[in-house]
């Protein structure tokens, strides 16, 4: 049996003034090629899931945690950042949280960068990413002039420049109109059928059409469907 690429045991979150969990008991497998989607009214946790997901929670936000994220295997706090960057990638709800640099090039440059990839195979991200996200003319542009769901793309864009096999995009069509969510649905079928994972949040569940499976959070508690 293949592993699954994330697998939550009993997993539960509590920030650090909080009395009570955001969400409690969660459970599951993220297997190769399989995307889960999650929904859920403001405020119930998704984006926080997201964070735990990639090992942002508990590395720069503190909270409680019970239970277990294993990653390929392997607890997720155990997995140095640069390694785990290259295995779950996160898009952030909001784009220019993530985005920093002065060119759309620099940006998508800098994770291949920092993990002293050669300059020929950073190049050929470049250029692939691009082209994936059909960003390739504002190569040159800096992020900040783009529009939001354009940032979105690039956002995505840079995350997929480590050829992740898990990606969790955190409401990533929220910025796009009717074209831009078609260009992401189109991004994201070529990489379910090369086995990628995939962790898909939107507010609206016709967004996730896609996927396998969807959990629901509300008040505290998961539902899967
Ligand atoms: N750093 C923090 N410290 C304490 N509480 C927080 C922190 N960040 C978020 N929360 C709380 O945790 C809960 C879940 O927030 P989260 O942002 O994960 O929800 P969400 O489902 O992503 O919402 P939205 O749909 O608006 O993006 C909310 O009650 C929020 O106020
Ligand atoms: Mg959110």
């Amino acid at each position: 049996m293949t592993e699954p690429r994330i697998l939550a045991k009993d997993f539960s979150f509590c920030f650090p003034d909080d009395d009570a969990p955001v969400w409690s008991n969660l459970n599951f497998a993220l297997n190769p090629g399989e995307i889960i989607g999650i929904t859920g009214p403001s405020g119930c946790g998704k984006s926080t899931l997201c964070y735990c997901l990639s090992g942002i929670i508990p590395r720069h936000l503190p909270g409680n945690i019970r239970g277990k994220i294993l990653v390929d295997g392997q607890p997720i706090a155990e997995i140095p950042l640069p390694r785990l960057a290259q295995k779950v990638g996160l898009v952030f709800q909001d784009p220019e949280t993530q985005l920093f640099c002065t060119t759309v090039e620099e940006e998508i440059a800098f994770g291949p960068e920092n993990i002293c990839l050669a300059p020929a195979e950073i190049e050929t991200r470049i250029k692939e990413v691009l082209e994936i996200t059909g960003m390739t003319r504002y190569r040159y542009t800096n992020p900040s002039r783009l529009s939001g769901g354009e940032q979105q793309l690039i956002a995505l864009g840079a995350v997929l420049a480590l050829r992740p096999h898990t990606l969790i995009l955190d409401e990533a069509m929220s910025q796009l109109d009717q074209k831009g969510r078609q260009r992401v649905q189109e991004i994201i079928r070529p990489l379910k059928e090369a086995g990628k994972s995939l962790i898909l949040v939107d507010h609206q569940v016709e967004n996730l059409a896609k996927a396998d499976r969807l959990l629901h959070l509300e008040n505290g508690k998961v539902f899967w469907s």
